[in-house]
């Protein structure tokens, strides 16, 4: 805590509210935030003011839990001597937000940069939780720099259906499924999907939110053991409470996002990524925030630190258990600590929140359950991290290794000769709708040597980046038991779904990618071993094809439905480069400069 008068700190809030140079602006800034009851005394003591920033509301149920923890957060900040300002965020809720949640990333990034550099607070809470609100926040921490620390909301209760654990999103893939096939009607069908939401909180399964919340602590961000304690627990208030308490000590210590998300803790991240079996939209977040810091991070490093690493978290959508069971076995802390013992965690001495180091806060957590969180020497699976792919399809696409099943890899990599290798003919589909009116039609004959691709799903052509290259093969051959087809695309694919997919592909057909010239009945060849994806189509052709695209204008994408829309499509990065907006990242560091 500060000290006498003369030597105490002086904080960012008090040119707003304790400049007595300024005396007129000073009084205005001041006099309306008296007008709920705040005192004089209070925003002229010198104390840090500390922003709660809200994500909960009625439209984001994923984090509107937040709005109770949020009252621990503040007890917290008083506490320790500071003055809490809540204020709430633009909603992202991935569930109900048309056309695609991760089209208001950006946004909501660009609104908490707004808030955070032009109002006087000296740190901020951030109330992290469902997909996108996570790498929001983030990358706004890390363009304006101000000590900020992420509060996780945490996963929901685990979900159950006669006796068995039902997962979000990952229930709704195999529920339709059996819908398809006939096996369940459709009130059956809304009644297990239902089934798996059973309280407050984010995604129970390995989706994109417990990836994002694990790796908001695996970058350093959260306090050690917060990410997974689940919603309702009262863990999760007694957290929220510590978060609120360490803010204002962080504020005093100076301790800011550029301290802490350095590029050693972005290759921690990576490695605890491959370890938990995280989503493929992490790297898209994770090279986003790194971009609005300035730090090197690409979709190689991904695969040069990552695929090597063995999945030692057994939940679905590539195991059986969901968040309770995480949290019960140690959460992120005894991952950490698995991987330490094998000597895998490239930076122990990386600095976190709480002002230690990851070695300190988590080298001695306990693996509290191991059929959840599997020890390095048997893992789940060996090598789960991404593979980065490139050819004439696209420059850069993430595949993720550890949900390839053994039906695929029976079907397309079982020739010893060339075990990694696979080839197979396209199907090709112009965004979800085109999918959806197509797949079913004999006449496209797609039988169980067919690789799906999906293009126009990018972050320009959908826009935002939809997540729909995870396709289901037709109905007629999930009849026969192909349960799966390997799937390609310019768009994303949730992260609660299992299927082999090769995702972000950048650039996207939209931005002139190659995706755009293939056709129907192309042959592809993936070859995982050389991370090489091509269509076999002589050069020649592809040159005519091309210039066929550009006699047309290029390739076509459906019109702006919002102002917002438009502006990103005029800004927006590739997904390989974080689908960040390419103006924001030069503005690094902006409460200090
Ligand atoms: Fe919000 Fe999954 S839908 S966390
Ligand atoms: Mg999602």
């Amino acid at each position: 805590m500060a000290g006498a008068p003369s030597d105490k700190k002086r904080f960012r809030s008090q040119e707003w509210f304790d400049n007595p140079g300024n005396p007129g602006m000073t009084a205005l800034y001041l006099e309306r935030y008296l007008n709920y009851g705040l005192t004089r005394e209070e925003l002229q003591s010198g104390k840090p003011l500390i922003g709660i920033a809200q994500t909960g509301s009625d439209l984001s149920p994923c984090n509107r839990h937040h709005i109770e923890l949020a009252k621990r957060v503040r007890e917290g900040i008083v506490a320790a001597g500071g003055i809490p300002f809540e204020f709430p965020c633009h909603p992202i809720q991935e569930t109900g937000k048309r056309p695609t949640a991760s089209l208001d990333r950006n946004l909501a990034y660009l609104s908490l940069v707004e808030v955070l550099y032009g109002y006087p607070l000296d740190g901020v809470v951030l109330t992290i939780g469902c997909d996108k609100t996570t790498p929001a926040m983030l990358m706004a921490a890390a363009t304006v720099n101000i000590p900020a620390i992420a509060l996780s909301v945490g996963p929901m209760l685990n979900g159950w259906h006669k006796g068995k654990r039902t997962g979000s999103g990952t229930i709704v893939w195999e529920s339709r499924q059996r819908l398809s096939a006939g096996e369940i009607d459709y009130d059956e069908f809304m009644e297990i999907v239902a089934s798996s939401a059973p309280s407050v909180g984010y995604c129970n399964t390995m989706g994109t939110a417990t990836t994002m919340n694990s790796l908001a602590e695996a970058l350093g961000m959260q306090l050690p053991g917060s990410a997974a304690i689940p919603a309702p627990y009262r863990e999760r208030g007694q957290i929220s409470y510590e978060t609120g308490k360490r803010i204002v000590g962080m504020v005093h210590e100076d301790l800011k996002p550029s301290d802490i998300m350095t590029r050693e803790a972005f290759e921690n991240a990576i490695v605890i990524n491959s370890a938990i079996g995280g989503s493929t939209n992490a790297p898209i977040h994770l090279n986003a925030i790194a971009r609005h810091l300035g730090v090197r991070l690409d979709n190689n490093d991904w695969q040069t630190i990552g695929h090597k690493i063995p999945l030692l978290v057994n939940l679905q959508p590539a195991g059986e258990y969901l968040g309770e069971d995480y949290h019960h076995a140690g959460g992120v802390p005894a991952v950490v600590a698995e991987l330490m013992k094998a000597s895998l965690l490239p930076h122990p001495g990386a600095l976190t929140v709480n002002g230690k180091t990851m070695g300190d806060n988590c080298g001695k957590a306990e693996n509290l359950d191991t059929k959840v969180i599997l020890p390095v020497s048997d893992p789940l699976k060996k090598e789960a991290g991404f593979i980065n792919l490139s050819g004439n399809l696209f420059d850069s696409a993430i595949m993720k290794t550890s949900v390839i099943s053994k039906e695929f890899r029976d079907r397309y990599l079982s020739n010893p000769a060339d075990p990694e290798a696979f080839e197979g003919k396209a199907a090709v589909f112009d965004g979800p709708e085109d999918y959806h009116a197509r797949i079913d039609d004999p006449a496209e004959a797609i039988d169980e040597h067919t690789i799906l691709f999906m293009r126009g799903a990018g972050p320009v052509g959908y826009p935002g980046g939809a997540e729909v290259v995870n396709m289901q093969p037709p109905a007629y051959l999930i009849k026969r038991g192909i349960h799966s087809l390997p799937c390609v695309g310019d768009g994303r694919q949730s992260g609660t779904s299992g299927t082999p997919s090769i995702l972000n592909a950048s650039p996207e057909a939209a931005a002139g990618g190659g995706l755009a010239l293939l056709r129907k009945g192309d042959r592809v060849r993936i070859d995982l071993r050389k991370g090489t994806a091509d269509m076999l189509v002589p050069e020649d052709e592809l040159a005519r094809r091309r210039a066929a695209l550009s006699g047309n204008g290029g390739y076509h994408y459906p019109k702006h439905q919002t102002p917002w829309q438009e502006i990103q499509r005029g800004m927006v990065d590739q997904f390989s480069e974080g689908m960040v907006l390419k103006p924001a990242v030069k503005y690094q560091d902006v409460a200090h400069t």
